[in-house]
């Protein structure tokens, strides 16, 4: 479903040649849920918008949903985002002359749906915020305005959604509520799930966890322990088993 061959990102600044990603590869199923953790600055960010096609990289490929989307100009790859690609940012994105409700209905009017306004205010709903649809990004709050980033991601039923730190702005309860909400996407829908995040608990509820230091992929725990599993149920329970070996406690959420 997703491919990542040998991506490095290089940006050039006053004292040369920044590397921010080295030569990383991976590649992820359909359906499957993973984690992108690490260091603050370490390129999490710049990795999910190089796989969401946001951005392009110095070198290397990345595959998506059978599409070399590397090879794509900005117009395609913008088109592209809009039928395959979902993405919840880091800060919110929400245009601000548009209503929360417009917000989310954009994206279903760009992909050509009907009761667009209608399949909004469910989603909106969902999020609980079914009481600010006419509300403009500024007269909320940062967690309903990231709750409406959710909504807008959701809104067009992508094949992979990215999110990066998606509850980084929410309380415990709403985090917790848009987690669950994101998986059950994941579980109902089979929409592949890509998130950035330092909280570990919700790392920890992913399939699997990748994690970056100074630009580089340094730790996979799929590639470390999917030989001979089939699916990624397996390695989930596989995980499990290792986690509950080292640790005391071995209750998980
Ligand atoms: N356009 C740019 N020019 C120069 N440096 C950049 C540019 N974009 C990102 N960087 C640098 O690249 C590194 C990786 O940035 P990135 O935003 O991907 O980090 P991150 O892992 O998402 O961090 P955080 O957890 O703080 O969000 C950082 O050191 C950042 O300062
Ligand atoms: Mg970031």
């Amino acid at each position: 479903m997703l491919s990542v061959s040998e991506l490095t990102k290089q940006v050039p600044t006053h004292s040369g040649e920044l590397t921010i990603l080295n030569d990383i590869s991976f590649s992820v199923s359909e359906g499957e849920s993973v984690a992108i953790v690490g260091a603050s600055g370490s390129g999490k960010s710049t990795l999910l918008s190089l796989m969401a096609g946001l951005d392009t990289p110095s070198s290397g490929k990345v595959i998506l949903s059978d599409e070399n989307i590397t090879d794509l100009d900005e117009d395609q790859r913008a088109d592209f985002r809009a039928r395959n690609v979902g993405f919840v940012f880091q800060s919110f994105h929400l245009l601000s002359t548009l209503t929360a409700l417009e917000n989310v209905a954009l994206p279903l009017e760009l992909k050509g749906g009907k009761k667009v306004s209608k399949k909004a205010a469910e989603l909106l709903e969902r999020v609980g915020l079914g009481d600010r649809l006419d509300h403009y990004p500024k007269q909320m709050s940062g967690g309903e305005q990231q709750r409406v980033a959710i909504a807008r991601a959701f809104a067009a039923e992508p094949a992979i959604l990215f999110a990066d730190e998606p509850t980084g702005n929410l309380d415990t309860e709403t985090g917790q509520k848009i987690i669950d909400i994101l998986f059950e996407m994941n579980r109902s829908k089979g929409t592949t799930l890509i998130l950035v995040t330092h909280d570990l608990k919700l790392a920890e509820r992913c399939d699997r966890q990748l994690e970056l230091s100074s630009g580089k992929l340094v730790s996979d725990n799929q590639a470390k322990q999917s030989s001979g599993q089939p699916s990624g149920q397996s390695d989930r329970q596989t995980k499990q088993q290792s986690d509950n070996a080292s640790d005391s406690e071995a209750s998980h959420a």
